[in-house]
């Protein structure tokens, strides 16, 4: 694991967004593979720290700890160090200066990391101008780069309490509005070829009311593309569909089906309508995803979301990350989702390939407990913020 964070500090921090800006700043000094600590203490702990290594009496914000190969860490290794950063004194300074402790963060991060590069401000003006350039070189790096991915809210299964007594409500139109109104990027919804949950009235008004982004999930069949093409969702992401299947059971087939496929995001192109493709973490299927001009993949995360160990995820999560990049260097845009609850999406919200997330059921579900609103915040705090507990 190339970045490492511990904390002893025990608030709610933005563990996520920063573990995404190291390995950020790591890809962009060209040490993608190296090891980083952070380690984020209090005030008290910093001092502590200062005094018994450095020799100094006082707390400070950042310091950093060189690490060379040694016993425990061969020279295979590609290491840089520990980067210990003060919470408490983080806080204060973005108070003072107005900006978010995560910005903050960021910039003590850039500042440890370039001192672990060989740079020191104390060492007279010439080497701390140096050290300035670097940090704001590696700073407008991070920023092009840096930014959550998006949060959309599939929201058929309000539609799937309404049809389960044929009434009126509760409307998915209505779960909309307030899914809107607790920050998502986007309204999700599956039109099926069964009709089970959402219907044609309800893609319809969402198109007219939505303001952020509607994502029309949909069979590759010749009624869904005519629909599609009426109603002009702001993307299609087409999946495969099964009559018996409780809910999507797996990636397409886009290898089997790539001639079909390229000829339904060809007419959804012709709409003007981008095109998501659903599919398994695999290699085969994205460069087949590809070939059929699709402009984005939305990875099935549920081999991942359910795996029956912690190794087996593990190894779920290992092929979505090295998957999501293979997709972005084909320039697809990616997407990620299916099975995604409370619990596994923090993991993923770190990775930093991953634009944005589609979840549905763990939210709705949550929602019947603690209201849709803050089951929307919930999970937004935790992928676009990337605060953890
Ligand atoms: N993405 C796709 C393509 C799906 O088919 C679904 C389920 O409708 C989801 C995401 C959301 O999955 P979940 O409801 O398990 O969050």
């Amino acid at each position: 694991m190339p970045v490492l964070i511990r904390s002893t500090y025990s608030k709610f921090l933005p563990l996520l967004r920063l573990r995404r800006a190291a390995e950020i700043l790591l890809r962009s000094i060209g040490r993608p593979g190296a090891e980083l600590s952070i380690l984020l203490v209090d005030d008290t702990e910093m001092m502590h720290l200062n005094r018994q290594w450095l020799k100094r009496s006082y707390s400070t914000n950042v310091i950093s700890f060189s690490q060379q190969a040694d016993d425990f860490h061969p020279p295979d290794n590609d290491l840089l160090g520990d980067v210990v950063i003060s919470i408490d004194t983080a806080r204060r300074e973005s108070a003072n200066a107005g900006t978010e402790l995560e910005q903050r963060l960021e910039e003590l991060l850039v500042h440890g990391l370039v001192h672990l590069l060989g740079e020191d401000h104390e060492l007279g003006p010439v080497e701390a101008e140096r050290m300035k350039r670097k940090e704001q070189a590696l700073l407008s790096a991070l920023y092009k780069e840096l930014k959550m991915a998006d949060l959309c809210i599939n929201i058929d299964h309000v539609a799937t309490v309404r049809q389960a007594r044929g009434t009126a409500e509760p409307d998915p139109v209505t779960a909309a509005g307030i899914v809107e109104m607790a920050g998502a990027d986007g309204i999700v919804v599956h039109l099926r070829e069964d009709r089970r949950h959402i219907q044609d009235r309800d893609v319809r008004l969402l198109r007219q009311i939505i303001k952020t982004r509607l994502t029309l999930e949909m069979a590759a069949t010749e009624e869904m593309t005519g629909i599609a093409s009426d109603i002009k969702p702001d993307i299609v992401t087409l999946v495969p569909e099964g009559r018996e299947e409780l809910t999507t059971e797996g990636g397409l087939d886009v290898v089997t089906l790539e001639k079909p496929l390229t000829e339904t995001v060809t007419r959804l192109h012709d709409a003007n309508i981008p095109v998501s493709l659903f599919v398994d973490p695999e290699r085969d299927q994205i460069v087949a995803a590809k070939q059929t001009g699709a402009d984005c993949i939305e990875i099935h995360t549920g081999l991942y979301a359910d795996a029956p160990s912690s190794n087996i995820q593990d190894s779920e999560f290992e092929k979505i990350v090295v998957m999501a990049r293979a997709a972005m260097d084909l320039d697809l845009r990616v997407h990620a989702g299916h099975g995604l609850n409370y619990r596994n999406t923090a993991r993923l919200a770190a990775v930093s390939e991953i634009q944005e997330f589609s979840i549905g059921h763990a939210v709705i579900g949550r929602a019947v407990l603690v209201g849709l609103e803050r089951a929307v915040r919930e999970m937004l705090s935790l992928v676009q913020k990337g605060y953890l507990e």
